[in-house]
């Protein structure tokens, strides 16, 4: 949902600004643009379209200086266009500003701005916030000095309603460049002779790994040699460096031809890490410190909400299954979205988890407020470490997935789950679990890398496979219990990536609508693993190869009949019932990649999607 890179220090900026872009572009990529600053004098190249067309407008045309601001964009307000490409310019055309948001009054400020004579260049809510600052700037009449700049900034986000992670600089303070955040992400990051303002830590951890996570309502100023940070109110704010605990390599494709490929591979060690220091043979339990809650607070609860998006939303519904069954408590669902505006009554003792990959999920993050605002706790379960939603939530789980480039979210989806395991285990053994079903749960969670290496073995068949299929009008995805919301999952990865249709169902509700769509051209994708439901699943299968549909079984190996049925299938190991739907999803995630990339799709950067969603 944009990208932002803000840099100042004795480099030449562009190719810096460049190189951040880049590593922000899973953010967003409708277009791009660079604004530097050098003697005095601003430069600004901006196109629509992905980083590589403003790569060669600056290669053509390089802009030059020793700080800039750039901007990946994700349109919100304002088409596809050149004009609406940040970063945008105030009247003078001194002020230059990049944004990640919305500017919900931005009508109005623009109306005000239009009677003093105002002139916009673009249809974004962004040009009209520069032109405020700008505005403010030239009204002050005192000294063209960093003081005037910050508070010309405070003041004019103080009109502001809506969100924003900001950059900019203006050419009459030429060495210092401003950040201020609400409601999206802004991290400084701290170097030498050099400084940063990002959207995300994985643009500059090549330059450094210090870091201060930015608050609401923090505004910064960066100078080659120092930074301060001030509330909105011009008061001096405590903050905290951080160190980044991930480096170059782990934000790099490596051999891998896409992210999405490299992060799919990824999974049997984000899973290792998921648990790592989490589980206790000796007490046959998992141990979860962040969640900072007693054993006897924890048997207090007597109901669990999990809100989340898209793909966290799926491992919601998986972690429902597992806390119901191995630990009893009612667990419910609910799409962050509309629990923020739901009234759902809940107790005391009821527990919500907002799970997000990103922790910066504006949907997700407005539920965890919701939920807080109504007195309730509120835990987390993220994977970016200093993102919003862990620092504000009560306590929660971190994921340890590593970073998740690819837009379509893959290893953070199994450690959601494996974390939601571990929690529903946790939960378990502190209600009826005994001893030795909370062992057998332990070792097979320790088997489960092993087990998930074995499915990324089967990639190259499954690729020949994907080229069997490239012809479907849509896909059909039927699972059951466990398996039912990796049926969703793996319906979603296929549509976002590979732009075919595909819905996923609950395995029995075949008969009740959904059969209409089965035939030769809308093949069907039928998780079936040898478990509790096999037979009714079989049952389906039958019904859909009655009606000439074709079908792909997702299948535990050493199964005939359901080989002898399907028209292709895909092994996975034996494994228990909880631990099949972390395996079931792994060729679900391998056909879409696969597929997609025999359809020529840019499966990293799928169309209209964006990696982190932080507008409502
Ligand atoms: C799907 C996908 C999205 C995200 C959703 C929530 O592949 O990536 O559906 O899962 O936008 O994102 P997070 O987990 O960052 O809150």
């Amino acid at each position: 949902m944009c990208g932002i890179f803000g840099y100042i220090g004795r480099s030449e900026a562009t190719p810096i600004l460049i190189d951040g872009l880049r590593r922000l572009e899973y953010r967003g990529y409708d277009s791009a643009g660079v604004a530097t600053l050098a003697n005095g004098v601003m430069e600004l190249r901006k196109c629509a379209g992905q980083i590589a067309s403003l790569t060669q407008m600056v290669q053509k045309d390089p802009p030059h200086g020793t700080s800039g601001i750039g901007h990946t964009r994700w349109a919100t307000h304002g088409r596809v266009t050149d004009e609406n490409a940040h970063p945008h310019l105030d009247q003078s055309g001194k002020l230059a500003l990049i944004h990640n948001g919305v500017i919900e009054n931005f009508q109005q400020l623009r109306d005000q701005l239009l009677s003093h004579g105002h002139t916009f260049r673009s249809e974004t809510d962004t040009e009209v916030l520069a032109h405020l600052i700008g505005y403010i700037f030239d009204g002050m009449g005192g000294p063209r000095n960093k003081q005037n700049l910050l508070d010309a900034f405070r003041l004019a986000l103080k009109q502001v309603i809506g969100t924003y992670g900001l950059a900019l600089f203006h050419v009459d303070v030429p060495d210092v460049v401003l950040g201020a955040r609400r409601g999206s992400p802004l991290i400084l990051g701290v170097g030498k002779g050099q400084n940063f303002i990002v959207s995300d830590v994985s643009a500059i951890v090549a330059h450094t790994r210090d870091v201060v996570y930015l608050d609401d309502y923090d505004v910064v100023s960066i100078e080659r040699n120092q930074f301060d940070i001030v509330s909105l109110a011009g008061a001096d704010i405590s903050f905290q460096v951080s160190k980044v605990d991930f480096t170059t390599e782990d934000v790099d494709k490596g051999a891998y031809p896409h992210y999405m490929l490299k992060e799919i591979f990824e999974q049997p060690n984000a899973m290792r890490d998921a648990m790592r220091g989490r589980l206790s043979t000796e007490e046959c339990t998992a141990k979860l410190g962040g969640l900072n809650m007693s054993s006897r607070e924890l048997r207090d609860v007597d109901r669990i909400v999990l809100t989340a998006c898209g793909t966290a939303l799926h491992a919601a519904r998986l972690g429902e299954c597992l806390i119901e069954s191995l630990a009893q408590i009612p667990t419910e669902v609910e799409f962050a979205s509309e629990f923020r505006y739901r009234n759902m009554p809940m107790n005391k003792d009821t527990l919500v988890f907002a799970i997000s990959q990103s922790g910066e999920t504006i949907d997700t993050l407005a539920a965890l407020r919701e939920s807080k605002r109504k007195g309730h706790r509120t835990l987390g379960i993220c994977n970016s470490v200093g993102s919003t939603i862990p620092r504000e939530s009560d306590g929660g789980v971190y994921m340890h997935a590593g970073p998740e480039i690819g837009v379509a979210a893959t290893k953070s989806f199994t450690s959601q789950v494996v974390v939601l395991t571990l929690l529903a285990l946790l939960l378990g053994r502190i209600r009826h679990l005994s001893s030795a079903q909370g062992i057998e749960a332990i070792s097979a969670l320790e088997s489960l890398p092993d087990l998930a290496r074995q499915v990324l073995d089967e990639s190259a068949r499954i690729e020949e496979l994907a080229g069997k299929y490239t012809d479907a009008a849509g896909f059909l995805f039927f699972g059951r219990q466990y398996n039912y919301p990796i049926a969703l999952e793996g319906a979603l990865k296929l549509k976002e990536i590979s732009y075919k249709f595909a819905e996923g169902h609950p395995s029995a509700e075949l008969k009740h609508g959904v059969i209409a769509l089965v035939g030769p051209d809308v093949p069907s994708i039928m998780i079936a693993p040898d478990d509790a439901v096999y037979e009714k699943n079989i049952n389906t299968l039958e019904q859909i190869k009655a009606r000439k549909g074709r079908v792909i079984a997702i299948a535990t190996e050493g199964r005939k009949q359901i080989a002898g049925l399907a028209d292709d299938i895909i092994c996975i190991p034996k494994c228990p019932d909880f631990i099949s739907p972390i395996l079931a999803v792994i060729p679900l995630q391998l056909f879409a990649y696969h597929l997609a990339v025999k359809l020529g799709c840019d499966v990293d950067k799928p169309r209209n999607l964006a990696k982190s969603v932080t507008v409502e």
